[in-house]
């Protein structure tokens, strides 16, 4: 079976973008693929975090995977943490990393503008961690957002890298990036990727948003002139809502146009509100369900760490070999 990574930090609230382009991707392949799931706890830190915040959002993070419908039988869903070979791989790769290359990363610059005053190394090293949780598991997809192919490339240098000079040691993996249809926008500011980092509450649905909040939310997205309810480029923001309903209802762009054929924009956003609204309050009561039953949920994750932990292990040991670390 192949094998499918991704990891998520434990920080910001997960947006209805992230479920459509990520989390429900992630269901759907769970049994096509040996998947390894994480929450990048370890990324998390490279910024200030609240200690009992980040603890709360890991285990936030961790039910509403589960509430998403990803089993954690079938997957290895786990905390980074809780695997040490992680950071025993980042420092061997550490030593295969040109300084420039990961000084030349355009997040870690753009971080660093943001985080002026904590420029920290693990800021820097944050890609490195990242492909050594990718190579630890022999990864042959990492499904992630454009903004994260730079790291799986340089993932991809690296495994190469260490197979010229060792032998051949690790898969070299590929990216999977989530384009067109999955791509949901701002509801303000249809243009641009709705995102779980956004400053205007109201750009982005939340999947903690209750009902009255989604269809506020949804009254206020910005719409385009006309009062046609077609998908065109020049309405990027009925295209995004058409989008979206597409989505979260399981039907083609023609068949939604169909359906609000000559309704208003006002009713039109109204329904797409109940649309989303309907798909998040079971996830929602699941998750909540979840996080009362604490021990079932540290189980799921015991018993993920350990799975990943024996994957992980296998090529830790073989890395230590080849470069030479004396194993008795
Ligand atoms: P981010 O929230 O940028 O850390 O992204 C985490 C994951 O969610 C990535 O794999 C993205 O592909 C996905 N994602 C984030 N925002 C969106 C969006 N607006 N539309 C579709 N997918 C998204
Ligand atoms: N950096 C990724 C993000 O912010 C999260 C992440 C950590 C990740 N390790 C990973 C994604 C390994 C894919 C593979 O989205």
């Amino acid at each position: 079976m192949k094998v499918m990574y991704s990891a998520v930090q434990p920080s910001g609230n997960l947006t209805i973008g992230n479920y459509i382009g990520a989390v429900r991707n992630w269901v759907r392949l769970q049994h096509e693929y040996e998947c390894f799931y994480a929450i990048a706890d370890m990324h998390a830190i490279t910024v200030k975090q609240d200690p009992a915040e980040l603890r709360r959002r890991t285990l936030e993070l961790a039910a509403l995977y589960v509430a998403c419908g990803i089993d954690p039988e079938q997957c290895a869903l786990y905390v980074q943490s809780h695997v040490s070979a992680h950071a025993e791989l980042c420092w061997v790769l550490n030593s295969l990393t040109y300084v420039g290359e990961a000084s030349r990363m355009t997040q870690f610059k753009d971080k660093s503008r943001k985080h002026a005053d904590n420029v920290n190394m693990g800021l820097m090293d944050y890609p490195v961690l990242m492909a050594a949780d990718i190579l630890l598991y022999q990864t042959d997809f990492v499904p992630v957002g454009a903004d994260q192919k730079q790291h799986v490339e340089l993932a991809r240098d690296l495994a190469e890298r260490f197979n010229k000079r060792y032998s051949e040691t690790f898969k070299v993996p590929e990216p999977l990036i989530v384009q067109g249809e999955a791509r949901i926008c701002s509801l303000q500011e249809p243009d641009k990727k709705m995102s779980k980092s956004d400053a205007d509450p109201n750009a982005s649905v939340y999947l903690s948003d209750d009902r009255d909040t989604v269809m506020r939310k949804f009254k206020r997205a910005v719409t385009d002139s006309g009062n046609e309810i077609l998908s065109s480029p020049e309405k990027p923001g009925i295209t995004n809502l058409l989008n979206i309903y597409c989505a979260f209802h399981g039907c083609t762009m023609s068949e939604a146009e169909s359906t609000f054929a000559g309704m208003g924009y006002g009713d039109f956003k109204l329904a797409v509100g109940e649309t989303v609204a309907d798909v998040l309050a079971p996830i929602q009561a699941e998750k909540e369900r979840l996080l009362k039953e604490k021990d079932v949920l540290a189980g799921y994750l015991s018993a993920g760490a350990e799975r990943a932990f024996k994957a992980a292990r296998k090529t830790l040991s073989k890395v230590y070999r080849k470069v030479g670390f004396y194993q008795g």
